[in-house]
Parts: structure tokens; sequence; C-alpha cells
């Protein structure tokens, strides 16, 4: 209660790695929480949260045999993680792919949704978050943590940039989480795993073709050495993907002509 109370009352919980995404029902406030058994509630609730306390290391694999999973297994403890609720994330947030030390690809964290702003200030947003990305985020993690291919989760505050890149400071973007760059944890959401994220020749491929894809919009990205890849973002509200219907990206966005 002390904690809530500092944080301002309501609080945002989750695991160290995951959040009860999937326990919402539970509760009658979202993962708005403020009483220590609400909490209870929806961490009780939730498989996301069984999965990490169960087995969290079920899809990691130490391809060298360094021994490092088996030191983090044997240091992981699973922690309560609460944080400050945030009423302003709302459709700010975006999901961006950061492999071998290079930003990849960004898209939109919510795809459920159509965000006109988003679409409408697709270059500033991508020149802000490449360039916070890859003079921050990228050079801060390999220092501390030697990670060099990650997930990051941030949110931006909603607003029109006005045609111009203007004063911009970081204090606009939030940090909201980083996953391990995985396709078995993490949602690639506008992009493709397999054929995309994964493929060590999609920039040259991206830089040489011409993609059209359905009700996406998407936007170049240049970090210093050039272009990166690609911010995504959904065009027009007709759109509406569903992680359950197969090919659920479009047909331009399954690529079935897309091997390299
Ligand atoms: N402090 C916060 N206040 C309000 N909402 C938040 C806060 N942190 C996260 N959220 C919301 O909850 C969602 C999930 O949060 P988070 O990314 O931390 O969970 P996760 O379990 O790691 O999800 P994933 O598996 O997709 O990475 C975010 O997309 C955001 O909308
Ligand atoms: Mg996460």
């Amino acid at each position: 209660m002390k904690v809530s109370k500092k944080l301002g009352g309501e609080v945002f919980v989750k695991l160290n790695w995951s959040a009860p995404l999937d326990a919402t029902w539970a509760s009658a406030n979202q993962l708005k929480v403020s009483h220590p058994l609400h909490i209870w509630q929806l961490l009780k609730c939730s498989d996301r949260i069984q999965h990490d306390l169960e087995a969290p290391f079920r899809y990691a694999i130490d391809r060298e045999e360094t021994g490092v999973l088996q030191s983090a297994q044997s240091k992981h403890q699973p922690s309560i993680i609460l944080k400050k609720y945030l009423t302003d994330i709302g459709g700010g947030e975006y999901r961006c792919f950061i492999k071998s030390g290079r930003l990849l690809a960004i898209t939109q964290r919510d795809i459920r949704a159509f965000y006109n702003y988003m679409t409408k200030n697709l270059k500033q947003t991508g020149k802000i978050l490449t360039l916070f990305i890859s003079e921050k985020i990228i050079p801060l993690l390999y220092e501390h943590l030697e990670l060099d291919s990650f997930v990051l989760d941030l949110s931006l505050k909603t607003m029109d940039f006005d045609g111009s890149d203007g004063d911009f400071s970081d204090s606009n973007i939030n940090i909201i989480d980083i996953n391990p760059f995985s396709n078995c944890y993490c949602d690639s959401l506008l992009f493709d795993w397999e054929n995309e994220l994964m493929n060590d020749n999609v920039r040259k491929f991206w830089a040489e073709h011409d993609l059209i894809l359905d009700g996406v919009v998407q936007e170049k990205l240049y970090d210093w050495s050039g272009f990166c890849g690609f911010l995504r973002t959904r065009m027009k509200e007709n759109f509406s993907p569903s992680q359950f219907l197969e090919g659920r990206m479009s047909k331009d966005l399954s690529f079935d002509n897309f091997k390299l």
C-alpha cells in the first residue's frame, strides 16, 4: 500500500518480464490497481504470469554453450513490479526492433486501431525515434548489458509536429519495456518475424524493392550508416488484423514472393 501511495495511488502491475494482459477480465479497471488484493487477483488469473513463474526460460537457447543461460537461470528471481500508472500512453505506443546493434523496424504497438496522427506524423516520428534509439538506447544497453539485439516498447506523447522537427525533447518519450529479440516471445505486429526480422538479407531486399502493403503505410528510416529499416503504421480504418486469422497481414504482407 505504501508503494502504491508513493506512485500516486494507482499502479500498473507486472512481473519482471510479463504483465497480466490476459487477466483484465478479472479486474474492474484493466491493469490499473490500487489494492494488494487486486494485484493478487490479476497475477493469479493470468497464464502469462503463470508461464513466467513456471517456465520463464522455455524458449531460451544457449547456442554457444557459454553457460550464460545457466547463470541467468540460477540468478533469476521473479519480482512484482509496480509502476506509476501512465494515463496518456494510449495510441502513442511503438515497438522497435533492434538487431545486431542497428535499428531495423518500428511498428505501432496497438495494431487493432487506426491512429490518424501516427500516419500524419510518420516522417518526424521516424526521425525522432531513430535518433533516440541509435544515439541513446543502443550504446547504453550495449555498454551495460552487452545487449545488441532486443525489442524496445516506448510511447511518444501525442503531438502534431507541424512539419518541423522542432524542439523535441527526450522527456516526451517513455520507455515501456525491453523484450528479447525472439519470435517465440514477442509479437512482431506489422512486420513478419521469419521473412523480415530474422532475415539477414532483409535490409538489402527492402532497399531494392518497393513494397506496397495493403492497409499499411511505411516510412524509410536512416541511421548513421544510411538506410536502416522501416516505420510502419496502419493506414486506414477498415484494416483489422487479428492474431487468430490466418494471413492476418493481408496478402501483401504474407510475403509469399519474399524468398531471398
Ligand atoms: N506504466 C504503465 N501505465 C499504464 N499502462 C501501461 C504501463 N506500462 C505498460 N502499460 C500498458 O500495458 C501494455 C503491456 O505492457 P508491457 O509491455 O510492460 O507488458 P508485457 O507483458 O511485457 O507485453 P509484451 O509481452 O507484449 O512485451 C503496454 O502496451 C501499455 O499499453
Ligand atoms: Mg514486454
